[in-house]
């Protein structure tokens, strides 16, 4: 496979680049400053979902420039499929304290909302002082759930994505660009 060209075949599956690694890191930046603002002189902790988020995660606090804490929570992933399973379970837990606490999740992709839907009940149960959500990716026509996403990077259509964190059976996710597959889901 060539890691640097626009179309790429994996098992069956031709992926075309979305979005490309530079486009990424222009809105990461804005989003960036964007909290960085809101959240002047308030101490916010984010909680990386993993394992995809980890690197949109890393470029986004580095363009955080106030105070800030970090932390992670890992779900059940789709496993080796394409669609959701509709179940979520929670693998890894928070370490810190929440309550009275500003929270930022920070996830790579939002689809069906059920994942969010999910963490936002279970980190409300701590009584946080504010919860907000920052998604680089949204499919909205798939979002299913009632949930607000407070900060979006790219709105997507309902196409299955790779690359920039985002896995196919767990591989794919060091693609510095986001992939989208050309033929099916
Ligand atoms: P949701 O719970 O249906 O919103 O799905 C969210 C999770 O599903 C994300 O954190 C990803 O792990 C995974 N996911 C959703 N869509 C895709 C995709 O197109 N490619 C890779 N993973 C995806």
């Amino acid at each position: 496979m060539n890691y640097n060209s626009d179309i790429i075949s994996v098992n069956g599956g031709v992926f075309e680049k979305l979005i490309d690694e530079k486009e990424i890191e222009r809105r990461t930046s804005e989003l960036g400053v964007q909290i960085s603002k809101d959240y002047e002189g308030k101490l916010p902790i984010f909680i990386g979902v993993l394992n995809g988020s980890v690197i949109f995660f890393a470029d986004l606090i580095r363009n955080i420039s106030i105070d800030c804490e970090v932390d992670f929570l890992k779900l059940s992933s789709y496993g080796d499929a394409k669609i959701s399973s509709g179940k979520v379970t929670l693998l890894k837990d928070l370490n810190c304290q929440i309550e009275n606490r500003h929270i930022i999740i920070v996830e790579d992709i939002v689809d069906t909302g059920l994942s969010i839907d999910y963490m936002e009940k279970l980190i409300s149960e701590h009584k946080p002082k504010s919860l907000k959500v920052v998604t680089l990716l949204h499919k909205a026509e798939a979002t299913k759930y009632q949930i607000t996403l407070d900060y979006v990077g790219f709105k997507i259509p309902n196409r299955f994505v790779i690359g920039y964190g985002l896995d196919h059976s767990q591989k794919y996710r060091n693609l510095r660009s986001i992939y989208a597959l050309t033929n099916g889901k």
